[in-house]
Formats: C-alpha cells, structure tokens, sequence
C-alpha cells in the first residue's frame, strides 16, 4: 500500500476514534462524524518511479522515457500485460492517473542513467 494512503486512513481513523470518545463521554453528536477514504491521484513521475521504474530502467524491460510512445499504447499495454509485463488494474493504477502516466511518457525525457533490457 501506498505511503499516502495509509496516511489518508490513519487520517480517517482518527476522526472515527474523536467520534467514538465524543459519543462514549454523553456529549450529543448530532451527526456522526464520517470517515471518508479519498484517493488522491498520484503524479505520473511518482508512479513511474514506483511501479514502472522497477523494470523499465533497470535492465529488466525496455527502455520507455524518451521514446515518445503514443499514450494509447501505454495505457492499453498497462491495462492487459504483454508476456513479463504484467497487467496493472484500476485498483492499483486509476484510469485517471494511468492517463495522466501515459500521457507524460509520451514526452517525458530519455534519462541516461536508466538501462534497458
Ligand atoms: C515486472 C516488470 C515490469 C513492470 C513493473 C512494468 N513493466 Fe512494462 N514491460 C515489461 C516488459 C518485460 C516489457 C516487454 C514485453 C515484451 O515485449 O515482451 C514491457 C513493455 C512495456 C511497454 C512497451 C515497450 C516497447 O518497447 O514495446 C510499455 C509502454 C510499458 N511496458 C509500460 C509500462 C508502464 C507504464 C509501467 C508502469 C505502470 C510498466 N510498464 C511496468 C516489464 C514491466
């Protein structure tokens, strides 16, 4: 799990437990505070550094920044894996940040201190 979710819940969490003891202590709530779980998107050079970095750069995929691969490419090979390259779901990468990914691989700069496979 990602740093910033476990933040986010323990965020949540927290305004659950003030509710609990609020309501333990007599004091009337008249609304029950709501633990809500938002997901902020991720920027596209944290995920590619996370995820797609472990492989692409580290001699175990092909090299992809600096390419200018089409971002309807990427984002359907995301989606369904091709051989060793696994496919991510959108539990995992959300279309909206894998289209903001692909989009910022299209032209993202070569880096000359990745190696391709
Ligand atoms: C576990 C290792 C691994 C991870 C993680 C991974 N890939 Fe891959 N990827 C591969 C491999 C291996 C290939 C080559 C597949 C083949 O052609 O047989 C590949 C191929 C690709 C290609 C096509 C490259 C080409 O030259 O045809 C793209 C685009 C791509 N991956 C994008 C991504 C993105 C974006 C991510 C992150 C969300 C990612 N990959 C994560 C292993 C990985």
């Amino acid at each position: 799990m990602d740093r910033h979710r476990v933040l986010r819940w323990t965020g949540a969490l927290g305004v659950a437990a003030v509710a609990a003891v609020a309501l333990g202590s007599g004091l009337s709530a008249p609304v029950a505070a709501q633990a809500t779980y938002e997901i902020e998107p991720r920027a596209p050079e944290y995920l590619y550094e996370r995820t797609c970095g472990y492989c692409h750069g580290h001699n175990v995929a092909p090299i992809i920044r600096g390419r200018k691969l089409p971002a309807a490419v990427t984002s359907a090979l995301v989606r369904s894996g091709n051989g060793a390259m696994p496919a991510f779901k959108p539990t995992e990468i959300t279309d909206q940040e894998l289209e903001a990914l692909a989009q910022w691989l299209a032209t993202a700069e070569a880096d000359p201190e990745e190696h391709g496979r």
